[in-house]
């Protein structure tokens, strides 16, 4: 047989040499044996140093008694080398692709040919080849086709800044990269394609976290005739078929639905890790009877009380690391403090604020956070938004500190019904909480132009394991639904004209009720692989700064290219 890889490591042992050669499937032992270890071979140039690329001509045979290897697939056998090649030298590389601990991400990054090698990043590739292939091949059944939409095009909004590429035929003039290929989705189902899927590359300018990257793949869908519920549905069976096919775990469909309000108000978030409960629990109704100056005036003013129970957590936190909690609330929520009470051995609470409390509206709170001797109650009275936010920040935090997450389990459920509009504080303006193409509900379309904070939409968010792992929504097909929504969201006629023509045109001439969504490759195969950076599922990632490591990329260009494109760089100093 011939086998060609690369050398993971070899041991001299007294004239024959024995290498473990590495390539996609794995490690084979390979012997050489005098004359040809001696003669060619391992000369202190270190001619077969680590890396190299060999070739390798021989027989297989089963390995000497004792010196089988259990943990390698190939463990039992070795090849016996007849004809021995080094195809390639590999120069002294920055870190090994086995070596114990991995170097710094930057260094990973900028030499991923060799990151790459590393078991864990193939296992992630074929992970990630593997799941794309199961989602091509179920769309597929269901008669779904593929179209490319194109790269360079007039900007989509999905709340994101452009990646912008100038025009070098008409002056002055920029093709935006697409967030998303949401508008020319929509216009397939109007051309009548009825089933439309693509594995699309989607672009956006935005802060970069641990789930984010400004270039990103999305799994995206969008059919015709169809209701918020049949999308669903579809998904459902998508989850299920790539949880079995590629975990061999079982998801029960339907998946579990809850609505954007329910979500919030049980557990703060949008999209809530359900692998855990530490439910949020609202203690407004007693705090507005207490003593306790800032309960009593957070729920006077119309703000909120609400806290956790954390089971069996009350000896477990010191009054130092209560103290890091609420640093945490603080910095990263806006909380003004956190508020705790321990349940006592005799059920009674303590806290160094309880003497502001009188027994019975301990009592209360007590009975209505269910809390039992050794838990932890921990409380934020402060607005909806930063009580929401900050008690679902406490809840992740606390479950990953207590060891509440089965590492094992996938959690899949759907939040639907989100708001259409949510404010910008700042400048007070309404903003599309999807994007602005989202069909209301029915029965809130009345509310769309008088009270748009109570119009709900026709929307839906695949949440696993506590990620947004996916989104769609059913969207308006009627141009003067379409023409409203653009309005509230102070997007004038003329500018709706300039930006959208195209898509109010295309709604004019017979476009048929339509929805979709689009998933997070990128994030599900982080999730499936029970990994939390999305760069780790990624063959060639960028940094947090949006930077290649590897290509350098982003460079500078020269004048005369930049000339070409009407462009001239200018450096900004404040
Ligand atoms: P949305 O903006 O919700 O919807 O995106 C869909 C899914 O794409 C993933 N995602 C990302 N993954 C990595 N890095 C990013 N920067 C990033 N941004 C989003 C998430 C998200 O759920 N056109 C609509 C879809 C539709 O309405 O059909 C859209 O793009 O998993
Ligand atoms: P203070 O009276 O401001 O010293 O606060 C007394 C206790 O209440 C401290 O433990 C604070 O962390 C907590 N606290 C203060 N403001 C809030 C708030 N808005 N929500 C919850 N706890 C708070």
């Amino acid at each position: 047989m011939t086998l060609c890889g690369w050398v993971e490591s070899k041991r001299d042992h007294g004239g024959a040499v024995f290498i473990d050669l590495r390539d996609r499937y794995g490690i084979t032992q390979v012997v050489i044996g005098p004359p040809e270890a001696n003669a060619t071979l391992i000369d202190e140039a270190g001619r077969v140093a680590a890396e190299s690329v060999i070739l390798i001509r021989g027989k297989v045979s089963e390995r000497l008694e004792g010196k089988a290897n259990e943990k390698l697939a190939t463990g039992e056998i070795e090849v016996r080398s007849e004809h021995f090649e080094i195809l390639n030298s590999c120069e002294t590389p920055p870190f090994t692709p086995n070596q114990a601990d991995l170097p710094g991400e930057d260094l990973r990054l900028k030499y991923r040919f060799l990151d790459l090698r590393r078991a864990e990043m193939q296992r992630s590739m074929v992970l990630r080849s593997t799941i794309v292939k199961t989602m091509r091949d179920y769309f597929a059944e269901y008669d779904f086709i593929d179209v490319e939409t194109p790269i360079l095009g007039r900007s989509t909004p999905e709340g994101a800044r452009d990646y912008l590429v100038p025009s070098r035929v008409h002056p002055d003039s920029f093709y935006a990269l697409p967030q998303s290929p949401q508008l020319y989705k929509q216009i397939l189902m109007v051309a009548g394609f009825d089933r439309y899927i693509q594995v699309a590359k989607c672009f956006r300018d935005e802060d970069l976290r641990a789930d984010r990257q400004p270039e990103f793949t999305q799994l995206d869908m969008e059919m015709s005739f169809v209701d918020a519920e049949d999308v669903m549905s579809l998904i459902d069976g998508l989850v299920a078929r790539t949880a079995k096919e590629v975990l061999g775990k079982e998801v029960k469909t339907p998946l579990p639905r809850m609505t954007y309000d329910e979500s919030v108000r049980r557990f703060g978030s949008d999209a809530p890790d359900l692998r855990f409960d530490m439910e949020i629990v609202d203690v407004t109704s007693v705090a507005k009877k207490t003593e306790f100056r800032v309960f009593r005036g957070t729920a006077d003013s119309g703000g909120f009380v609400r806290g956790i129970p954390v089971k069996n957590a009350a000896t477990k936190y010191s009054r130092r690391q209560i103290d890091e909690l609420t640093e945490y609330v603080k910095g990263d929520f806006g909380a003004k403090g956190l508020a705790w009470f321990r349940v006592e051995d005799d059920g009674s609470l303590w806290s160094p604020i309880s003497k502001n409390f009188d027994e019975a509206h301990l009592a209360e709170i007590k009975e209505l956070m269910a809390g039992e001797p050794g838990d932890l109650l921990m409380f934020l009275a402060d607005s909806w938004e930063v009580t929401s936010k900050g008690l679902a920040g406490l809840r992740k935090r606390l479950a990953v500190d207590l060891g509440l997450i089965d590492p094992e389990e996938l959690n899949c459920s759907w939040v639907t019904e989100f708001p259409m509009f949510e404010r910008d504080e700042e400048t007070g303006r309404w903003n599309a909480m999807h994007h602005p193409f989202t069909a209301p509900l029915e029965s809130d379309l009345p509310s769309l132009k008088d009270n748009p904070q109570d119009c709900r939409a026709q929307a839906y968010d695949l949440v696993i394991n506590g990620s947004e792992a996916g989104g769609g929504t059913i969207r308006i097909h009627n141009p003067s639904t379409q023409s409203d929504v653009f309005e509230l969201l102070g997007i004038d006629a003329e500018t709706a004209e300039d930006r959208f023509g195209f898509l109010l045109n295309a709604l004019k001439y017979g476009a048929p009720p339509h929805g979709g969504i689009a998933l997070g490759v990128d994030r599900w195969v982080m999730l499936f692989a029970g990994l939390d950076n999305i760069r780790e599922v990624i063959a060639f990632p960028k940094t947090q700064k949006a930077a290649d490591l590897m290509t350098q990329a982003p460079g500078s260009v020269d004048k005369e290219q930049l000339a070409e494109l009407h462009l001239r760089a200018a450096k900004v100093t404040n």
